[in-house]
């Protein structure tokens, strides 16, 4: 079968897990396999990374997918992605990580990621360029937005909806029916018991809100944006 080429946005750790994963995955659907050509940082590099090169976004082909490798908070990633998205590129169909398992009737959105050891059961929507990390659950009609972060060990019961770029500290819960508000953030090993509003900060068992999250302008240009990946 014909393979996807796909290169990945940034050159940190998590960029690092995506090629570990992508090795053996399958893209959602359709069941191709991927075949990852580079990492692409805003520095050209002459040394190969983890036996790829090193590009731009201007050295990435018509022919090569995207997927974002960047971890943590979610402002940066989407800079990043929607820089590329303007410059004409495009993501990959949705990864699924061997072992990840994905149930019938779920959509995913492209360049979205699901890494080894989570489960999504059914009748679930999930965006794009969403990162579900390591041993993550997300149950029945759940619905996650665009852009969001899910560290590891994450449980999203039930009927629970996620808004765009959340962002999900390892290990942290949410119960069933609940709503997190667009830009929030649930701290790691938080339970979420009530719903959590857009852009607000809450940690703790049972969770409670501690600050509010700063706006972002996440169509800023990428020579303003951060660099994708911290300094080796
Ligand atoms: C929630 C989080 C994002 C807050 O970061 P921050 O904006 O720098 O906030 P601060 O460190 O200033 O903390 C604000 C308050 O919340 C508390 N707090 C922060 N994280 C907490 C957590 N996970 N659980 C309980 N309390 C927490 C702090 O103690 C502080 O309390 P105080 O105001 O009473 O002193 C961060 O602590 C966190 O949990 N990140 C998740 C990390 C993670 O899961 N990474 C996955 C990598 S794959």
């Amino acid at each position: 079968m014909k393979r996807i080429k796909i290169a990945i946005l940034g050159a940190g750790g998590f960029a690092r897990e995506v090629l570990w994963a992508l090795r053996d995955a399958r893209a959602h659907a359709s069941g191709a396999r991927f075949e990852p050509v580079a990492f692409v940082d805003r520095v050209r590099r002459t040394d190969l990374f983890k036996g790829l090169p090193v590009v731009t976004l201007d050295d990435v082909r018509p022919d090569t997918f995207l997927i974002c490798g960047i971890g943590g908070m979610t402002e940066i990633k989407e800079r990043v992605v929607n820089d590329a998205l303007a410059r004409g590129h495009r993501f990959a169909p949705a990864v699924i990580a061997e072992g990840a398992r994905v149930g019938p009737d779920i959509v995913i959105g492209d360049g979205t990621i699901i890494c080894a050891g989570s489960i999504a059961t059914c009748d679930i929507t999930i965006g794009a360029h969403v990162a579900v990390n390591l041993d993550c659950t997300i149950g029945h009609d759940a619905e996650v937005g665009d852009f969001t972060t899910i560290s590891p060990g994450v449980h999203v019961s039930g009927n629970v909806n996620i808004g765009h770029a959340v962002y999900l500290g390892t290990a942290s819960s949410i119960l069933e029916g609940l709503q997190l508000g667009e830009r929030s953030i649930l701290g790691a090993g938080a339970v979420a018991t009530r719903d959590v509003p857009r852009h607000a900060l809450a940690v703790g068992v049972p969770a409670v809100v501690k600050k509010a999250v700063r706006e972002f302008a996440c169509a800023l240009p990428a020579a303003t944006a951060p660099e994708f990946s911290p300094a080796r």
